[in-house]
């Protein structure tokens, strides 16, 4: 499969159910609730401009996606900095190069409406998910993350 084979555009509520299926089959479970947060602040907030995509094939089949947030602050100004949250793409369809397409594309959106900088959250344990971010251009940022147990 090459780029031109997959398009990648912006995620529309009717993605919904193609998006938690994916995640069903990565991470082998259902989490739709988690999903109908997100999708809600999506598609109904104010405070957030859109900044999820889709990889679609020919036939119209999601077979991967990115979801991110780029907070509009007060007077719709854009904050600098946008957050990605979620990226899965299809067992069936991973390693073809689906991912950094995605990628490349969600960078270009971001930088399109002025954002500078791109922080995500990756469990420290998922070598492949790190490996794939790192390997994408991301590094450690100069922040931690902190926890303590209750
Ligand atoms: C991490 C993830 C996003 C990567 O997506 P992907 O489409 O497989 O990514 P790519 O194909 O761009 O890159 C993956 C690897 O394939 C390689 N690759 C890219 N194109 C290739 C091709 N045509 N042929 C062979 N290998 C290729 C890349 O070099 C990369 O190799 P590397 O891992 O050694 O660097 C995907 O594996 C995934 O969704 N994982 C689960 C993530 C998850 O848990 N999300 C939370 C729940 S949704």
């Amino acid at each position: 499969m090459n780029d031109s084979t997959i398009k990648i555009r912006l995620m529309k509520a009717e993605d919904f159910d193609a998006v938690v299926a994916i995640d069903e089959k990565i991470l082998k479970s259902p989490r739709p609730e988690y999903y109908e947060v997100k999708f809600e602040k999506l598609f109904k907030s104010k405070d957030y401009l859109p900044a999820s995509l889709v990889a679609e094939k020919e036939d119209g089949t999601v077979v991967g996606f990115v979801m991110g947030e780029i907070y509009m602050g007060e007077f719709g100004i854009f904050q600098e900095e946008a957050s990605l949250d979620t990226i899965g793409i299809d067992p069936d369809y991973q390693h073809k190069g689906i991912g950094e397409q995605l990628m490349n594309e969600f960078m270009d959106h971001l930088r399109t409406v002025g954002v500078n900088k791109v922080n995500t959250l990756v469990d420290w344990n998922d070598s492949k998910l790190i490996h794939f971010f790192s390997a994408n251009r991301f590094s450690p940022s100069k922040t931690i993350n902190l926890e303590r147990s209750l």
